[in-house]
């Protein structure tokens, strides 16, 4: 098959699809693969690496867009993109349609054929393709949180590890998920007092069993949240309820019950956010302040670390990418469930439950699509 790996051009994201490890997959497989110069530049990649591997650099995005039956890309593809994209050309990347109509209807114009890496899905229900970006984040809030608490970037002067004598900082983790484990494994290596809360108690049995024993679980609840964010300095925000808003479960009355200087970083901010006073933020202006408490809350945070995210998520998506392109999407789909949840469009209808109730649109059986 003919892959085509275009630079990302949505605002300051420097992740790329394809490393030239997963470049180099591809082509002794057989397949041809065209890069545009300069894709992997933001996370360390020249054209030579892709080159090597087999590739062949094409020096603008639309030919990359024309060459290729298969693209495979990070982002959704924004209103430039949108002409480019063909009829009967397999598009694999994230797209959060439910989330934005124009682009819903656009991808319905292109005819083309959308497979979402986040509605892709595995038997236990876990989303393999977002998992990697939770564990950037969930590892990243912790040492956001730790810069924030330092006293010139306005939190309280506190390090998160203490010192022989001196008491560690107290970290509040809501949500014990993939999120939540990563930023208490990163908060307790540290040396932090870890209190993690999730409502699903079999999780935090497991947690209990896993963690160190700087790392406590309670139940997640208002009355305990209460009481636990008063000897907070660093509140991580981690909850998920599939499908839905994030639950405001840290209200604008309850910052005053906090001391003066501490932090909230609220991952789940790309829900909506699971405190109150959450709005977005982004890597150039991250931080705001509300009743001395410090508010963080950048919606893409793992496009900070281009590098590590882009290794992340080619190390999930490239297995995907390889069964696609060796298969062709009509027959991977039909072999592998998983892939067939994240047909979202297929020349001009929608396939995915998601998508037609956020818009109304008339809903198609997927089977009838695949041969
Ligand atoms: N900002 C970013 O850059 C970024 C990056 C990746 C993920 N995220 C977001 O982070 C959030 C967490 O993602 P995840 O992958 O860890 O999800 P997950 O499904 O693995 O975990 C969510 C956890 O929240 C728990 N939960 C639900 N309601 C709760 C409540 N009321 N109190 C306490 N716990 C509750 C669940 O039981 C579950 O354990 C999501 O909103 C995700 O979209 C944001």
């Amino acid at each position: 098959m003919i892959v085509g790996v275009p630079k990302e051009i949505k605002n300051n994201e420097n992740r790329v699809a394809l490393t030239p490890a997963g470049a180099k997959e591809l082509t002794k497989r057989n397949h041809q693969l065209f890069v545009q110069s300069s894709a992997g530049e933001g996370s360390g990649f020249s054209d030579g690496d892709y080159e090597s591997a087999g590739a062949t650099i094409l020096p603008t995005i639309e030919e990359v867009y024309s060459s290729a039956e298969m693209i495979t890309k990070v982002k959704e593809p924004i209103e430039p993109e949108y002409s480019l994209i063909k009829k009967d050309q397999l598009v694999f990347t994230y797209f959060h349609f439910a989330s934005y109509e124009p682009l819903t209807k656009a991808m319905m114009e292109s005819k083309s054929v959308c497979l979402a890496y986040e509605t892709v899905e595995k038997p236990d229900r876990s989303l393999p393709l977002l998992v990697p970006m939770s564990e950037v984040a969930g590892r990243m809030s912790v040492q956001q949180g730790a810069k924030f608490l330092e006293k010139p970037m306005k939190g309280r002067g506190v390090l998160l590890g203490g010192v022989p004598g001196v008491k560690p900082a107290n970290v509040l983790i809501i949500g014990g998920g993939i999120v939540g484990t990563e930023a208490a494994k990163m908060a307790a290596g540290l040396g932090a007092h870890v209190t993690i809360a999730d409502l699903n108690l079999k999780r935090l049995r497991y947690l209990d069993d896993v963690m160190p024993p700087n790392v406590d679980t309670v139940i997640s609840n208002e009355f305990v949240i209460r009481e636990e964010i008063k000897r907070s300095d660093l509140i991580i925000g981690a909850v998920l309820i599939h499908g839905a808003k994030a639950p405001k479960l840290i209200t604008r009355d309850m910052l005053t019950d906090m001391k003066p200087g501490t932090v909230l970083v609220d991952v789940a901010v790309d829900q909506g956010g699971c405190f109150e006073t959450t709005k977005p933020t982004t890597h150039q202006d991250p931080i705001y302040i509300i009743d001395d408490v410090v508010h963080y809350s950048v919606a893409n945070m793992p496009g900070a670390v281009p590098y590590t995210s882009t290794l992340a998520l080619t190390n999930a998506t490239l297995p995907y990418a390889i069964e696609l392109a060796g298969k062709g999407w009509k027959k991977a789909c039909s072999d592998n469930n998983e892939l067939k949840l994240g047909l979202n469009i297929i020349n001009g209808d929608v396939v995915y439950q998601g998508v037609a109730d956020a818009f109304g649109l008339p809903m198609n059986d997927v089977n009838g699509y695949l041969s």
